[in-house]
């Protein structure tokens, strides 16, 4: 097969693959600069190509970060493929963008097959595309985002047609419902959070104490050493957050009671160096957990092979013996309800806080996020008749998971 330029700075791919809007690579970088780099940006060692990840590696730049980046053994086949078909999740190509794609692929001798596989639809739409029949819905032919409110206003508000809307994208009425219902749902999310940053103001009920700012400054001494029973948290991913995980090691060494536990959530890329992070502060390893995704999966691609990505882990660590109060705990997580993204885009299920609660430590303990996010394992704690403390610190969240845990004891 002839090689297909996919270069991120080739003209193939600038022509083909738009670049993301403004609205979007902002979102992107707002996410890496608190998050970190969730998706490695990857080049293909045999032939030095920049295969996914431009705007990564990009933005990684722009704000002095070192880039997580995977040399991956590729084919020029493999890049081609892995190009296209990443691009097509990122980027939202629109049907005209597909179609022009699958043109490009099948002249550079693409099988049919192969062709719908990389852009991510159905076999015989291709071959619609070919026989200039007027293309049948494909759930699968991707809407830009950006467009979404625009269809939600015309449904909702101009009242026109599912139908025609849905003709006029080559998708199925059944696409533009989700569409108008996604909406419709991140508005309500919108208004939920704004809610709820409100009522911060308000007091904090008994036995929880929220402080905003760094877990390992100053703020720290707000927590007696050897108090506490768990440390449940959930740290930022990404290369650049690694030395947050020597942070809670030395947090946690120092906080935890003689027999408590340190319950952190992992995923798996840099697990060695998380590992090592913990056990040279000084605890001791117990188990990892696995949370199978609730919502599908991730595409990982490791080192030339496609992970498909079904479950996170939590590592479980102790300092010194563990205490006689925890006896028992199932190592796989699953069916707990994703029930908070509304607040944070990687808010865990307050179930499954609570399960890991229960487990690992009793009533009247105190429990410890140092990383809170939107307040979930706190939220979890105190529910369970736990003391709990809270550390984030970006101001934004902050609020959110003081509101949100005013608003649940209103609730109570
Ligand atoms: C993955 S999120 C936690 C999400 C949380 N489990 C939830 O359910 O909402 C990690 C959080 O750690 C916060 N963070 C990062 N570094 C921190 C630090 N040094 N001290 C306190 N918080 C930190 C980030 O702002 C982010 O909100």
């Amino acid at each position: 097969m002839s090689k297909l330029n996919v270069d991120e700075s080739s003209t193939a791919n600038r022509l083909l693959l738009p670049p993301l809007s403004a609205d979007r690579r902002a979102a992107l970088k707002e996410s890496i600069k608190q998050e970190g780099q969730r998706y490695a940006v990857i080049f293909n060692k045999n032939t030095g190509k920049l295969v996914d990840g431009g705007h990564r590696l990009e933005i990684c730049q722009e704000l002095g970060i070192d880039p997580l980046i995977d040399y991956q053994d590729l084919t020029e086949e493999q890049e081609a493929f892995l190009a296209i078909s990443l691009n097509r999740d990122r980027r939202q190509l629109t049907p005209e963008q597909m179609r022009e794609l699958a043109k490009q692929l099948r002249s550079e001798g693409f099988s049919q097959e192969q062709t719908a596989s990389a852009l991510g639809v159905y076999r015989t739409t291709i071959s619609r595309w070919e026989a200039g029949t007027p293309s049948a819905p494909d759930l699968r032919v991707t809407i830009p985002s950006e467009q979404y409110y625009d269809i939600y206003r015309k449904v909702k508000m101009d009242g026109a047609k599912q139908s025609q809307i849905a003709a006029n994208f080559g998708v199925s009425p059944a696409r533009i419902t989700q569409i108008v219902q996604s909406v419709e749902s991140s508005l309500k999310s919108e208004h939920k959070r704004r809610g709820i940053a409100q009522r911060a103001g308000e007091g904090l009920p008994e036995g929880i104490k929220l402080l905003e700012g760094p877990f390992g400054g100053p703020l720290s001494h707000e927590v007696q050493d050897a108090s506490v029973s768990l440390v449940l948290t959930d740290p930022p991913y990404g290369r650049e957050f690694l030395p947050l995980w020597k942070d809670l090691g030395q947090f946690a060494i120092t906080k935890l009671k003689e027999g408590g536990i340190l319950a952190a959530y992992s995923g798996q890329y840099m697990l060695a160096s998380k590992l090592s992070a913990l056990l040279e502060a000084g605890l001791e390893y117990l188990w990892t957990l696995g949370v199978v995704f609730t919502g599908g999966q991730n595409n990982v691609f490791v080192n030339g092979i496609n992970v498909l990505n079904k479950y996170n882990l939590i590592l479980l660590f102790s300092h010194g013996k563990p205490s006689s109060s925890v006896t028992s705990i199932v190592d796989l997580l699953q069916g707990f309800q994703k029930d908070d993204k509304d607040l944070h885009e990687w808010a865990q299920p307050v179930s499954e806080s609570k399960y890991l609660v229960e487990q690992l430590s009793k009533e009247g303990d105190l429990v410890v996020d140092p990383m809170m996010g939107s307040g979930t394992s706190v939220l979890a704690a105190h529910s369970l008749a736990r003391r709990a403390i809270g550390f984030e610190l970006d101001h934004t969240r902050f609020t959110i998971a003081k509101g949100r845990i005013v608003e649940a004891l209103g609730e109570k």
